[in-house]
């Protein structure tokens, strides 16, 4: 299974980067929720809690968003222009050299 990195604000401030398995069956919440990040995932991943809330900084995800996805972030009082649900996005290699940080609801 190959590895790739990202590097991730939390809420608090503090910045880390972590190697990641490439696993299309897990998502980032998941990965950030197992790292310690504030992101909780309340809701287990179906979008509709934002617990999982992430902006990109920097990089690209290269799967859409979903109507669903989008309905959820339009609901949040803190959505950014890159904002994103980390439940909806697989753990794939192309995500490598990701920046992100978590925002939450
Ligand atoms: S874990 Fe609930 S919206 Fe992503």
């Amino acid at each position: 299974m190959s590895q790739f990195s990202i590097t991730v604000t939390d809420t608090d401030g503090s910045t880390r980067t972590i190697s990641i398995p490439s696993n299309p069956k897990e998502s980032l919440m998941q990965v950030l929720n197992k790292q310690s990040f504030d992101v909780p995932g309340s809701c287990g991943g179906i979008a509709s809690c934002g617990t999982c809330h992430i902006a990109i900084l920097e990089g690209k995800v290269s799967t859409e968003m979903s109507e669903d996805e989008d309905w959820m972030l339009d609901d949040l009082d803190n959505r950014e222009e890159n904002s994103r649900l980390s439940c909806q996005i697989p753990t794939v290699a192309d995500l490598d050299g990701l920046k992100i940080k978590v925002i939450g609801e």
